[in-house]
């Protein structure tokens, strides 16, 4: 199971900080632009935000069930120990921790969003809880 969801888990990185890079150079060229939030604009945060879920979902799986790494220190290893040594801290907290702040503050973003409508200001709150929310995935994403 491990060895399916954990290299799908890591690939899904990519098209995350695709769909994001592509969610901002058109958010920001719509304030730019002055232009109305349609349709188009809606569809591309549903699915910006549809992928952080099925990341969500799957370190969730990872976590909870799949990862023996996180299987093994989560019965063998001390919580002081967690703190301690880098790398489980990383793993077992950090990650987590961070990844979870992020994708909420992007679904923030999203429930405000909707809530203003066709307003051109849904741009800039879409797009500022996007920014912080990617600023804390990018931060703990592992790039080995
Ligand atoms: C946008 C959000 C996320 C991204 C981009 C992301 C990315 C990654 C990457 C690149 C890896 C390494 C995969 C590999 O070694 O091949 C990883 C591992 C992992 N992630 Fe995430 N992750 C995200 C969210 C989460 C969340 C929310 C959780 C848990 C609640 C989580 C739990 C884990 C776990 C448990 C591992 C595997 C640890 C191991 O067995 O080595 N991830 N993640």
């Amino acid at each position: 199971m491990n060895s399916f969801i954990l290299p799908l888990h890591g690939f899904l990185r990519w098209i995350v900080l695709g769909l994001a890079f592509w969610v901002f150079i058109s958010f920001y060229h719509a304030i730019y632009a002055a232009k109305p939030y349609t349709q188009t604009y809606d569809r591309l945060a549903k699915f910006y935000l549809s992928f952080l879920h099925i990341q969500l979902l799957l370190g969730l799986f990872l976590y909870f069930y799949a990862s023996p790494w996180i299987d093994f220190h989560m019965k063998n290893t001390e919580f002081s120990l967690w703190m301690k040594d880098p790398e489980i801290r990383y793993k077992m907290l950090e990650h987590p921790v961070t990844m979870f702040l992020g994708i909420l503050l992007s679904q923030v973003g999203r429930i405000w969003g909707r809530r203003l409508g066709i307003n051109t200001r849904r741009f800039k709150i879409e797009v500022l809880f996007y920014t912080l929310g990617l600023i804390l995935i990018i931060s703990r994403i592992p790039w080995g």
